[in-house]
């Protein structure tokens, strides 16, 4: 399942210059209490990177945000959903992150990640929005009534790369 959602972004060219140097994955029902649990294990995951603890914070809230939106709108609060997490740090410095889930889908993806839309009125529909300007890819694959997956990807240079840019 992953290959393919990988299979979407990943060139020939784009393989050669990203070789997976470390990954988690992990997966976990769709409980409110599971958003921090995620968050917390991505962020430790994270720091392995030349990163500061407010990149760090970024990493969370972005995962946080997704998390969220699996368990509030995939699966319309209910707690018997899953969701998996995968974290993968390439050699060449970059961060991406997979959060998937199986619930109700996303029937127009364009209009879900406009700034300030939400399908609930009481919430400010700003989730994307942080996702995206957080990271520095971001792409949302979502099957009505099949599901939801967010792909994010954010470069961390490290000093060495950018002693050498
Ligand atoms: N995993 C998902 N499954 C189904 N629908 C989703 C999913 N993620 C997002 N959406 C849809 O996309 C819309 C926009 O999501 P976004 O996170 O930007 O805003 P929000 O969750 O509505 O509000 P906020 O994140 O500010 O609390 C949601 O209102 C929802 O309709
Ligand atoms: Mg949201």
């Amino acid at each position: 399942m992953w290959s393919v959602i990988k299979g979407r972004w990943t060139s020939p060219g784009l393989e050669l210059r990203m070789n997976v140097k470390n990954y988690v994955r992990f997966e976990f029902s769709s409980m409110p209490e599971n958003v921090s649990f995620a968050r917390s294990c991505v962020g430790a995951f994270a720091a392995q990177l030349d990163c500061t603890l407010e990149d760090i914070e970024e990493i969370k809230l972005v995962v946080s945000e997704a998390v969220s939106n699996s368990i509030i709108h995939g699966y319309n609060g209910s707690t018997d959903g899953k969701i998996e997490v995968m974290a993968s740090i390439f050699d060449n410095g970059s961060l991406e992150i997979i959060v998937k889930d199986f619930g109700r889908g996303i029937e127009n993806v364009e209009q879900a990640m406009e700034p300030t839309y939400s399908s609930d009125s009481s919430r400010m529909g700003l989730g994307f929005t942080f996702m995206r300007s957080f990271m520095d890819e971001m792409d949302v694959i979502s099957e009505p009534g099949q599901g939801t997956s967010v792909r994010m990807l954010r470069f961390f240079p490290s000093q060495n790369h950018q002693a050498m840019a």
